[in-house]
């Protein structure tokens, strides 16, 4: 198949091309490079040996996107990876949130309508869960437009735009990817997370931490009703999720399904600040303060329908993951901008 990913130049993305080349397939990435690098791509080219066009266009101009696809050969799927996602950004300039988000999922389906590209994933979020009552949350878990922040909100309502879409087009293929943490980077440390702003997810702070250019952890509340008082999150290697959307546009079917890519284990932020420590071989200074507002105690995945669907399973540990992060930011300190 010839796959568009559209935001594949970003952290996940970059990983989605990689995998989507080495299971046989094209692929072709639109991204406006608003936090990416092409130095990720040109690594692309590089692990997989293959030719990947970058077309440099913000996905909301559908007009744009179609002329510069005008060049290209058929495409059968669209990935859709696109779009902004800092909570805490999304609180502070909501509407830019709203714009870009939704924005770029409209125009996507609209890019998929003109080219008669009936196969689209969307990456989503386990955020779109809130405070889940039962654990591990499977996908018919409830989820709720009450969430606190925007950016989940734009997750569940691109959802429902979705949902809306396949239910008007029978022939459809729409699937939803709930991501739960993604973490890790290529066994190659070529291709890795390269935040452009300061990061405030768990594994690149500890990394940092590790590096010494952040003095310690700060450990967001030791009093949750956990085995060792700290959060728990189900953390998914990218390479696991990236293998993941390969399934999705392999077996889509014709509707509209929703799954969940996580590895169904809980681990806690001592256990990976702990697991980080044996990779990098150092310790790392950590100060527990008061929870973080919105987070949740529990976030875990019931993985169970990917694997029973697809065959999917995540394969990677955790010490793994922490291992080819490590490996990725002391190859590249300063992300792609050390290339
Ligand atoms: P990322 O920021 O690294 O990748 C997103 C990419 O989209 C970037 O390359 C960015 O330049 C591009 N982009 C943003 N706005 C665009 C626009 N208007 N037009 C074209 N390109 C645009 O983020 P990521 O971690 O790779 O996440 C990919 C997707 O997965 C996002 O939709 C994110 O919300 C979702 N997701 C991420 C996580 C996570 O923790 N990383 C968890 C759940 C879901
Ligand atoms: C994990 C755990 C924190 C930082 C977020 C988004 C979610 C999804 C993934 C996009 C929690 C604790 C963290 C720190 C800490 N993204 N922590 N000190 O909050 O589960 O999910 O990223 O869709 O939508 O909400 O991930 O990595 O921020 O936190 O103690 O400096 O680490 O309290 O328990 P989270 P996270």
């Amino acid at each position: 198949m010839r796959v568009l990913l559209i935001g594949g130049a970003g952290y996940i993305g970059s990983h989605v091309a990689i995998a989507m080349v080495e299971a046989g397939h094209d692929v072709v990435v639109v991204d406006d490079l608003s936090n990416s690098n092409a130095v990720a791509i040109a690594r692309v080219r590089q692990i997989t040996g293959r030719d990947v066009p970058l077309v440099i266009m913000d996905a909301r101009n559908d007009d744009a996107v179609l002329a510069a696809l005008a060049e290209e050969p058929p495409i059968d799927a669209i990935v859709l990876l696109a779009g902004l996602k800092s909570v805490a950004e999304s609180v502070a300039d909501p509407l830019r949130y709203y714009d870009v988000n939704i924005g770029a999922a409209i125009s996507t389906l609209k890019v998929a309508a003109a080219l008669s590209i009936r196969n689209v994933v969307f990456s989503s979020s386990a955020t779109v869960y809130g405070s889940p009552a039962d654990l591990p949350v499977n996908e018919s878990s409830p989820t709720s437009l009450d969430l606190a922040n925007p950016y989940g909100k734009t997750k569940r309502i691109i959802e429902e735009i979705l949902a809306d879409a396949a239910a008007a087009d029978p022939t459809m293929k729409i699937t939803i990817l709930r991501y739960f943490n993604p973490v890790g980077a290529h066994t190659s440390a070529l291709i890795g997370e390269d935040p452009q702003s300061a990061p405030t997810n768990l594994m690149p702070i500890v990394a940092r931490a590790a590096a010494g250019t952040l003095p310690f952890v700060r450990v967001f509340g030791a009093d949750y009703a956990t085995p060792d008082g700290t959060g728990l999150r189900d953390y998914i290697d990218v390479n696991d999720l990236a293998r993941g959307h390969v399934d999705a546009i392999i077996h889509a079917r014709e509707g509209y399904e929703i799954f969940n890519l996580g590895t169904g284990i809980p681990v806690s932020v001592l256990e990976m600040i702990s697991e980080f420590e044996r990779a990098a071989d150092r310790s790392i200074e950590r100060r527990v303060e008061a929870r973080r507002p919105g987070d949740v105690a529990v976030s875990v995945a019931d993985p169970s329908k990917a694997e029973a669907r697809w065959g999917w399973r995540a394969e990677k540990s955790i010490a793994e993951s922490c291992r080819s992060y490590w490996a990725w930011q002391t190859a590249n300190p300063a992300g792609y901008t050390s290339a």
